[in-house]
């Protein structure tokens, strides 16, 4: 009889990008850079890095069970009340705790195929069914998803910027899919990426928490604010399905040190502004060379790229990390010619370029 619950003997586990002093070890290169998990190539906002070293000699105590301060300054921006905003070990742990608040077994998950996999994760733990419908055209197909709905389905994931893909879903169509979501039904959005978009089309889902829908909205410190490390990320939702997800938070989810760095990460507002410049110039300069390869990538609104090398990208990645730099080919996902690259300083860029030629 086997000892685990029903489902996670066949729970196929998550493949996260290679650490850097792993394939240093294993080629025997000193210089390698990882292209690989969308963290924030200029290293984390200094402000944070100071608040981390005061707050260090405070780590004989647990810290503040619900991150009160973080909730008050975040409450602000997103005109909530701190009471709607739950703070928790990075937003993939925040995933997981959705699942655990609101998925019964049997219930059906649904979001587009391919997408962040900790949905389909966090589903089958819980005894949830996940089902997928394809992207149209690499974007989330609001459409499909809603098409899909049934009367088992609780959840629908929209990720928005969508990963791997890097494309988004507009003000005009998530109105849409919105009306067309019935009341047994929660849709989650995933903007982890959100601060990157500069398409003004962008929907956020906060518009939906603002109208009291069955809606979750979560986000990050790891990306923009390069605290991928420190693990916080936060949901923020109506106060009827806050008061149900809250339940599930573990006692101290988040360290003395990670909600001191990302209070202070919240109000360095130079580092956000140069994060974002260097995005843009990096994406700017990596989609003009890529096409020059003659490489077709999808509409990049987050702090990477989705591009369609038109060969095996497996090759291509194995090559790439012979030369010490870590992407991610596609066939994880499914896709046989693609690559998901995060966009790194300049001077990574262009030794990625540099690197692509001389391959090809
Ligand atoms: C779409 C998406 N959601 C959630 C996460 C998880 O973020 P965190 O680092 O806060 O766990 C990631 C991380 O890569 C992501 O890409």
């Amino acid at each position: 009889m086997s000892l685990s619950r029903k489902g996670i003997e066949d729970l196929k586990l998550y493949v996260p990008g290679r650490p850097i002093d792993e394939v240093k070890k294993q080629y025997g290169i000193d210089d390698v850079i990882k292209l690989a998990s969308n963290e924030n190539p200029l290293g984390a906002s200094p402000a944070a890095v100071r608040a981390i070293i005061e707050a260090a000699s405070n780590v004989n105590m647990y810290p503040d069970p619900i991150s009160a301060k973080l909730c008050e300054r975040l409450s602000k921006n997103l005109n909530v009340q701190p009471s709607q905003i739950m703070v928790s070990n990075g937003m993939d742990n925040v995933l997981l705790l959705i699942t655990e608040a609101f998925v019964n077994e049997g219930d059906e998950v649904l979001t587009c195929a391919p997408s962040f996999d900790t949905y389909r994760i966090s589903t089958i733990v819980m005894g949830g069914k996940f089902k997928t419908v394809p992207l149209k055209n690499h974007r989330f197909d609001l459409n499909a998803l809603a098409d899909a709905i049934t009367e088992k389905t609780k959840m629908v994931f929209v990720c928005n910027p969508n990963n791997p893909t890097g494309t988004i879903v507009t003000k005009a169509e998530v109105e849409e899919f919105m009306a067309k979501i019935p009341t047994h039904v929660i849709v989650v959005f995933d903007e982890a990426y959100y601060e990157f978009v500069d398409n003004t089309e962008y929907a956020q889902g906060m518009k939906y928490v603002h109208e009291n829908r069955n809606v979750i909205v979560g986000r990050t410190f790891s990306k923009l604010y390069g605290l991928a490390g420190t693990r916080v990320g936060y949901a923020i939702a109506p106060a009827h399905i806050m008061n149900i997800l809250k339940r599930t938070l573990a006692p101290f989810p988040v360290n003395i040190l990670g909600q001191a760095a990302a209070l202070a990460a919240a109000d360095d507002f130079e580092f956000i502004e140069n994060t974002l410049k260097l995005n843009r110039a990096g994406k700017e300069y990596l989609m003009a060379e890529f096409a020059k390869l003659g490489f077709d990538s999808s509409d990049a609104n987050g702090n990477f790229i989705w591009t369609d090398t038109h060969r095996d990208g497996r090759e291509l990645e194995q090559k790439l990390l012979q030369r010490g730099i870590i992407i991610r080919a596609g066939y994880l996902w499914g896709f046989d010619t693609h690559l998901r690259v995060s966009i790194g300083t300049l001077e990574q860029c262009e030794r990625l370029i540099k690197t692509l030629k001389e391959i090809l």
